[in-house]
């Protein structure tokens, strides 16, 4: 039986969100935002080990107390210049145990509130398949192409569009094989799709969110808040 690993590329500086520290440092819920993605995955029972891939300089993650993780977690210190070279980096690291065949789920640390529900429709809906897949989202909004001075040029059909999320999960031999030299793609399903293949999409939901701007801080911890009172995941 193929095993489940996953890779948690958290090597960027998170320049968007204009904080003086990479946001997966940032508070949330009385933690470090990154706190939160390890410990869903680290959680997960499928999930056999974990690698948290980060820059050589990073400052802040020695800041932290991480062994409530447990010891599934593997801490290496390989980021690369893109998000797609921190997880071949990750990849390279991780083959002392990863089999060609074994399934990895490379999972952005700025996802902090995916669900178990969720992990475990992504590795039920992939098993028996020849590809990998990822979640997504079908896109609910309609969508404007703005000009040069943000004015809609254009309304775009979003018929049969989907929002990439992550986990993104695909064999490990595969997606070794995918990055090398696809340094430019923003997820790995992008390096998958240029060896010709089509990869699957498993219906997430918008809980899932990517803290990119200082607003989805709040909504993350409004989410993870909902889950510790409910319990629902
Ligand atoms: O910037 P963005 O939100 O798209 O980054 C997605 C994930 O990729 C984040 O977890 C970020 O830390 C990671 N990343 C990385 N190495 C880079 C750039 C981004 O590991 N060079």
């Amino acid at each position: 039986m193929p095993r489940h690993y996953a890779i948690v590329p958290a090597a960027g500086s998170g320049s968007r969100f204009g904080a003086e520290m990479p946001k997966q440092y940032l508070p949330l819920a009385g933690r470090p935002l990154i706190y939160h993605t390890l410990a869903a995955l680290c959680r997960c029972p499928r999930i056999d080990r974990v690698w948290v891939v980060l820059s050589p300089d990073d400052g802040w993650w020695g800041d932290y107390d991480w062994r409530e993780l447990g010891a599934k977690l593997e801490t290496v210190f390989c980021g690369g210049a893109t998000r797609a070279q921190s997880v071949a980096n990750g990849l390279n690291a991780a083959q002392t145990a990863a089999a060609d065949d074994d399934w990895m789920l490379v999972h952005d640390a700025a996802r902090p509130c995916i669900s178990q529900a969720m992990l475990a429709a992504l590795c039920d809906e992939l098993a028996d398949d020849p590809v990998g897949g990822l979640l997504a989202v079908p896109v609910a909004d309609t969508l404007k192409r703005a000009d040069g001075e943000q004015r809609v040029a254009a309304t775009e059909a979003r018929d049969g569009l989907w929002q990439a999320q992550t986990p993104q999960m695909f064999r490990y031999g595969v997606l070794r094989r995918a990055l090398a030299g696809q340094a430019g793609v923003t997820d790995e399903a992008g390096a998958i799709e240029a060896l010709g293949l089509k990869p699957k999409l498993v219906r997430g939901d918008a809980s899932n969110l990517k803290v990119t701007y200082p607003a989805d801080l709040r909504l993350a911890e409004l989410i993870l808040q909902g889950k510790t009172e409910g319990e629902s995941e």
